[in-house]
């Protein structure tokens, strides 16, 4: 059985940063799976001229492949809105789960990151961490990677946001965001980048010497 580390939380939080850092470190194979449903929600919003329906969006998460995550433009608020609300339809869900079991069986072990890795997807996972911090904290980190790339939304619209955002993820009736009983909580508002790997590094380490 692959090694899987399940890295689950609500946006900005770092989980995507440490997943690929972590990854990177111990040699393993990363998805960012929250790409998945960025990938199918852009897909349904083009169709669907900005609205998005629950039929085209299950057909278009079927015919996902992984050339679809490498696409410019998943990062948008906009497509992040439409990715939390495809990511509400059970239908999609289902059809993404086997992309992401198929993933976490590659060999060389594996990170996942996204909203339901240690509840649903890969229950099992040798590791599980639950990464949060603030909504204000996420907020600032947010706006910052936005104005990066010539997005300028006001502190009050991200915010605005992230909490729309993080009540949606919470509230959805199938695989709602939230901490496995099994998973180490790592809060990392008050903790920069470097740190937050190292806690996760030394959580993974301690994992594989078990292993
Ligand atoms: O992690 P992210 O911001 O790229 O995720 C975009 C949206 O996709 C997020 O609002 C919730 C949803 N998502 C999900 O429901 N399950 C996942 N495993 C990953 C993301």
């Amino acid at each position: 059985m692959s090694f899987v580390v399940a890295i689950d939380g609500p946006a900005a939080a770092g989980k995507g940063t440490i997943g690929r850092r972590i990854a990177e470190r111990f040699g393993f194979a990363h998805l960012d799976t929250g790409l998945l449903y960025r990938a199918v929600g852009k897909r349904a919003i083009d169709i669907g001229r900005g609205v998005i329906d629950d039929g085209v969006a299950e057909i278009v998460a079927r015919e996902l492949t992984p050339a679809d995550l490498d696409q410019p433009g998943l990062r948008s608020i906009l497509v992040a809105r439409a990715a939390s609300k495809v990511a509400a339809l059970p239908a999609v869900r289902k059809a993404l789960l086997d992309f992401q079991r198929d993933f976490a069986r590659r060999p060389e072990g594996v990170v996942l990151d996204g909203r339901d890795i240690g509840t649903v997807i890969c229950p099992d996972a040798a590791v599980k961490l639950f990464v949060t911090a603030s909504a204000e904290e996420r907020a600032r980190r947010r706006q910052a990677e936005l104005a990066a790339k010539g997005e300028a939304p006001s502190f009050e619209r991200v915010l605005a946001d992230v909490r729309d955002r993080d009540a949606r993820d919470a509230a959805r009736a199938d695989a709602p965001m939230v901490q496995a009983s099994d998973a180490i909580l790592l809060d990392t508002t008050e903790l920069d980048i470097e740190t937050a790997v190292a806690k996760a590094a030394e959580i993974i380490e301690q994992a594989l010497s078990r292993a």
